[in-house]
């Protein structure tokens, strides 16, 4: 989104002492003479960085629009008129504010302690990563208040375990920051700076900042349709029913994963309209789809590389490496998070499954494949008697009636909550897909499994009610999971 650059970075004071009054002020466009004519009213669009005024806007023109922070100004007007039109980030009020009354923020976007856009989830999870030592910080924007920040710490507790408590950093109506209201500081720098040196009331004294994840991966919007030419296969990563998945090099310069499709596993006009509904859902907890190929059979799907490959593998690791509570539930609440999108999006996965989720290089769990069932020719998949029709995780409604939404993904999630505590077992042991349909119609569910606790287990089988309506949402799911074992501890520590 563009946002216009302010016209070079003018001192608070010089600023300050500009008065309506004085001959720099920019005359009011409303009045005779003034360069109204010139100010276009540009589209409405709210730009990333923002701006605070540093004085209280001229009445006359602006009325009671804009009160002294939060403003953000759109870019088509700066470079017409000294009128900016802008819009209040708290209040969402339009107006225009002569150019000399705001002040381009300094952007924290460069720091490398700054994530800027991650949740409070991925935060902890980022935090607690091998490479981050106890007092390693981030700063990001706070979910809850529009125009504050919220510091994450790792520390350590009494028993030497990691844990990470989060700090809300609030922000002056003048421009600055504060944790505790005792100590204020100009410029987050200074902030960071002072609680580097002591704890001052904080857990500890904060050390380095969180060490960056590989970014998203970087690609051309336009590079959609891509030749076969640029792709270079690497190494076969895995087999499924429908085809092979490789490694390879996009350009030789790109790491990709390269899922090609049997021939005839679907129909290429199909497939290319689900996929342009599947390219617009980007979500942290899914895997991105980057491009395809379709001009030449076989189908090519190109995404993003999953170094840690499927769910499904990695919790069938070796026992000494397996995961374990509490990590457990933390990827069950990342595969909500991912679904909580998809719910909202108001799109279906249709084959939701531990083989179906990715893991990272730094263990973040990302749903893949979805949607991708709904494309697979009819006799292949999704009638109910073909081989390869996912059974075990389906709910009887889809089975039975063909009747796929996002509650019967719900039913699927409860499946993968089994498979994520079991260590990759197969649902329903010993029983076949036609027994399992029966049984399951009858009222049977999967019994409790060995140290799956209680808890877990009670939120599994609301997964599994027979009437879809009953299941949960998986916005609801998401913030269950990931309030499993601190439903009762503060959201933030309280100010030092
Ligand atoms: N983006 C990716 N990055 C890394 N590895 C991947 C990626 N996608 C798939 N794989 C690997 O390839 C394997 C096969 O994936 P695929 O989706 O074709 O089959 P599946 O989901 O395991 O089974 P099915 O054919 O029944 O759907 C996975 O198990 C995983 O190990
Ligand atoms: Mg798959």
């Amino acid at each position: 989104m563009g946002c216009g650059k302010s016209k070079g970075k003018k001192s608070s004071v010089e600023q300050r002492q500009r008065t309506p009054q004085n001959d720099r002020y920019t005359r009011d466009p409303t009045q005779p003479g003034s360069n109204a004519k010139n100010f276009n009213i540009c589209k409405n669009y709210t730009c990333t960085s923002f701006f605070h005024s540093l004085h209280t806007p001229h009445d006359t023109v602006t009325n009671d629009l804009f009160h002294r922070h939060g403003i953000s100004v759109c870019d088509v007007c700066l470079r017409n008129s000294d009128w900016w039109k802008a819009k209040s980030l708290t209040s969402g009020k339009e107006g225009i504010i002569p150019s000399n009354y705001v002040e381009e923020e300094e952007s924290l976007d460069t720091n490398e302690w700054f994530f800027k856009n991650t949740n409070r989830k991925d935060a902890e999870r980022i935090l607690l990563a091998p490479a981050n030592k106890p007092g390693a910080f981030l700063i990001r924007k706070s979910e809850t208040t529009e125009g504050c920040f919220s510091m994450t710490v790792r520390d350590v507790n009494d028993s030497g375990a990691s844990v990470v408590k989060h700090y809300k950093i609030r922000t002056l109506d003048d421009g600055g920051f504060y944790i505790s209201p005792r100590i204020t500081f100009k410029k987050m720098d200074e902030l960071i700076k002072h609680y580097q040196k002591q704890p001052d009331g904080l857990c500890r004294r904060i050390g380095k900042a969180c060490v960056k994840p590989k970014g998203e991966i970087q690609w051309d919007e336009d590079a959609w349709e891509i030749s076969k030419e640029s792709i270079r296969m690497v190494k076969r990563l895995g087999a499924g029913q429908f085809g092979e998945v490789w490694l390879a090099l996009y350009n030789n310069n790109t790491k990709v994963a390269v899922k090609t499709l049997k021939p005839g596993t679907m129909s290429v006009d199909a497939f290319l309209q689900e996929a342009n509904l599947m390219k617009n859902l980007r979500h942290d907890h899914l895997v991105r789809l980057l491009a395809v190929i379709t001009k030449t059979e076989p189908i090519f799907i190109i995404t993003e590389f999953m170094a840690n490959g499927s769910l499904l593998d990695f919790l069938k690791s070796p026992p000494g490496r397996r995961i374990q509570l509490p990590k457990q539930i933390d990827f069950g609440a990342q595969i909500a998070e991912g679904m909580a999108y998809i719910e909202k999006k108001n799109y279906i996965h249709r084959d939701l499954r531990a083989a179906n989720i990715l893991v990272s290089e730094t263990l973040l769990c990302k749903v893949a494949d979805f949607g991708l069932a709904r494309v697979i020719e009819e006799n292949e998949y999704s009638a109910s008697e073909g081989a390869k029709f996912p059974i075990k995780w389906t709910a009887p409604e889809a089975i039975n009636y063909g009747s796929f939404t996002i509650k019967s993904d719900m039913w699927s999630f409860g499946i993968l909550l089994y498979e994520i505590i079991t260590h990759g077992k197969i649902p329903y042991t010993g029983l076949n897909n036609a027994e399992v349909m029966a049984r399951v119609q009858r009222g049977y569910r999967i019994p409790q499994p060995e140290l799956c606790p209680s808890k877990l287990y009670e939120i599994m089988t609301t997964c599994w009610k027979s009437s879809p309506e009953e299941r949960p949402t998986f916005d609801y799911m998401q913030s269950i999971l990931e309030d499993y074992f601190t439903a009762t501890e503060d959201q933030y520590q309280q100010q030092p």
